[in-house]
């Protein structure tokens, strides 16, 4: 395919701004005149290679109309190429070390909403669009690239309790929007980490009448969202994770007996525990009895007007 010279004046405005640039190193150069387009055929004269490999890729069926306003094919990510085409000085032909090459990309990704990339995190840590994109590949595989750079949070998806990442049931993109610009770069743009989960677990957003302050506040005050040791992906097993912030409690309405023996509902069981059945079960799972964990509207069975998460 061949990229074409520019014919409408809607065009020749683009390709001025695309010229611009390249225009300035060349006369820095030595006042030659502005590079022009030359055309692919010219560059695979020079580039079989990366030509050939480009055969099936995208950007190299990407016709005119569909990008009004901007030069297509090689020279529409590397600029003209007539004066770096004479001899192949690499001073004439962008070549993505330039600091803000990507900026070619997002000209013509707009629509996507590329323009927020530069905002980003990834953007501020220097990362440009080819760190992620293999550009000259046929295929594109972005996910292995976040392991490049992520190799802690991939171990973390391989934890025995993990979100279905391996599985390939889900990606990170299921969670995040690596163009964007929301708290970890959250889907959606979202600054709660909390909106982020209620867009796949939507059943605990709530509101309830009786709320538990740490899951309105945020999940990973218990939960790590890629993977845990502990069931469920809780940061700690229970009833640590609990003690955080609670102290252990007894039925201290009663008392412990010392018989070996104690009838409960009519029937006689040997009382294992002695002087400590009263308080023995709670310190195990607290949810096998809060087990409204995240919020619920009915009131405690044993306090008036409390919720105590208990169902
Ligand atoms: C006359 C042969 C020739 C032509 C035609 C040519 N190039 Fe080159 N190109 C070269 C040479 C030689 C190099 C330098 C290779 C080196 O030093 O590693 C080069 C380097 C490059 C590089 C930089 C590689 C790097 O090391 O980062 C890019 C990008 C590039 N060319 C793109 C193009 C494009 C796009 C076209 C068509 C507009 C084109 N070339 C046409 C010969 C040519
Ligand atoms: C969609 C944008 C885009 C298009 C279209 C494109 N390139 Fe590139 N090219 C890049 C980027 C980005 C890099 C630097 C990063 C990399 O190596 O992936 C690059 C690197 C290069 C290099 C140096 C590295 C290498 O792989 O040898 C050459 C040479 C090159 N391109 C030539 C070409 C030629 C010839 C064409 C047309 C057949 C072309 N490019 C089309 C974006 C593009
Ligand atoms: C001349 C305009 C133009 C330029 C410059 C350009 N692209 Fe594209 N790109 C397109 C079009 C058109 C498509 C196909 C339609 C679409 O997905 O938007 C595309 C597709 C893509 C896709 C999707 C591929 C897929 O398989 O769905 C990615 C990713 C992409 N481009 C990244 C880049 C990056 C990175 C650069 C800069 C190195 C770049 N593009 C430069 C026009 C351009
Ligand atoms: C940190 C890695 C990373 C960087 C940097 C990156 N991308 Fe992407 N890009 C991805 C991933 C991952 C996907 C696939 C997203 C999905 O499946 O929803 C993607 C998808 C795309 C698509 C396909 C359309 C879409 O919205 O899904 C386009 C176009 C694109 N990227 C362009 C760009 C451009 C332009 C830049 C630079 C301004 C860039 N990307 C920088 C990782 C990256
Ligand atoms: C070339 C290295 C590199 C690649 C590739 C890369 N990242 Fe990053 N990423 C970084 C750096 C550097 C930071 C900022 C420092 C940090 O938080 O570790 C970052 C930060 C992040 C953050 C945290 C943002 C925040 O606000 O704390 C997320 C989420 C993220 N990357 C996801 C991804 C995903 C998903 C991919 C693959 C599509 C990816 N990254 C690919 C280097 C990379
Ligand atoms: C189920 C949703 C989800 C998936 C899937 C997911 N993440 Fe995250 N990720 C999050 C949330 C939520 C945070 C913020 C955690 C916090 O700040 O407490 C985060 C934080 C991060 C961070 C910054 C803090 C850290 O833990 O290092 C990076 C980097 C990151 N994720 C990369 C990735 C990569 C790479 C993938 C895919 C391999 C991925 N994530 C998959 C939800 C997800
Ligand atoms: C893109 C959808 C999606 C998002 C967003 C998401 N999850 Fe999930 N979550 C899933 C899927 C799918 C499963 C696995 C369900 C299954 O295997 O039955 C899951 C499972 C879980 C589990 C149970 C894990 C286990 O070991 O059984 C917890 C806890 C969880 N998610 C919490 C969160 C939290 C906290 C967030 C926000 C940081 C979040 N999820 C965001 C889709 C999502
Ligand atoms: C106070 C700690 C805590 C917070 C905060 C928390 N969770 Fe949980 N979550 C748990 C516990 C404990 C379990 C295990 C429940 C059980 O074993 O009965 C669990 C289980 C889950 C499960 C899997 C079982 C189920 O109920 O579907 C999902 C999904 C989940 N939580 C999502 C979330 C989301 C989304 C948030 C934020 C809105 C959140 N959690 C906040 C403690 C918490
Ligand atoms: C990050 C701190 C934190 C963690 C971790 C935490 N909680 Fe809470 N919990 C609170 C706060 C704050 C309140 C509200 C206290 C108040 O209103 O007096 C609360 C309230 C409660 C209540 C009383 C609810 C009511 O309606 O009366 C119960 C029961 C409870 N938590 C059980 C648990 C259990 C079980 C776990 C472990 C799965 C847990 N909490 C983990 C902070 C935490
Ligand atoms: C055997 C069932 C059971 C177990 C196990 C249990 N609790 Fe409770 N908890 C209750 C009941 C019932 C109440 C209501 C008040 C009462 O009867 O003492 C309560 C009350 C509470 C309250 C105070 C509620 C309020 O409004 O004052 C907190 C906080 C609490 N439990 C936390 C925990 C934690 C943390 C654990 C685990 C270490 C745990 N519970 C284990 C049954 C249990």
């Amino acid at each position: 395919m061949r990229s074409r010279a520019p014919k409408t004046a809607i065009l020749w405005c683009g390709c001025v701004l695309a010229l611009g640039p390249l225009a300035a190193m060349a006369q820095e150069a030595g006042g030659a005149a502005p590079p022009t387009y030359v055309g692919d055929e010219t560059c695979a004269g020079c580039h079989e290679d990366v030509a050939a490999a480009m055969v099936h890729q995208i950007h190299q069926r990407v016709r005119d109309f569909e990008v009004r306003g901007h030069a297509v094919g090689c020279e529409g990510c590397h600029g003209p190429g007539s004066v770096h085409a004479e001899a192949g000085e690499i001073a004439a032909i962008r070549t993505f070390d330039e600091p803000d090459a990507s900026q070619v990309c997002v000209d013509c990704h707009r629509a996507q909403g590329m323009a927020r990339f530069k905002a980003s995190v990834h953007a501020a840590n220097g990362l440009a669009c080819q760190d992620c994109h293999s550009i000259h590949q046929a295929s594109w595989t972005p996910f292995d690239a976040c392991a490049d750079c992520h190799a802690d949070v991939v171990a973390e998806l391989q934890l025995p309790s993990h979100h279905p990442v391996r599985e390939g049931k889900m990606t990170c993109a299921s969670c995040h929007d690596v163009h964007g610009v929301g708290v970890a770069l959250l889907a959606g743009d979202h600054q709660r980490i909390n909106d982020a989960c209620y867009d796949c677990h939507q059943e605990k957003e709530g509101p309830f009448v009786f709320e538990h302050a740490p899951v309105a506040e945020s999940c990973s005050n218990c939960h790590s969202p890629h993977g845990a040791v502990a069931d469920n992906l809780l940061a700690l097993g229970e009833p640590s994770l609990c003690l955080q912030c609670h102290e252990l409690h007894f039925h201290t309405g009663y008392e412990s007996p010392e018989e070996e023996e104690v009838e409960i509902g009519g029937i006689r069981r040997e009382n294992r525990f002695g002087g400590a059945s009263m308080r023995i079960a709670f310190t195990t799972r607290c949810t096998q009895c809060h087990g409204a964990i995240h919020g619920t509207d009915s009131p405690s069975q044993t306090i008036s007007g409390d919720g105590a998460l208990t169902h």
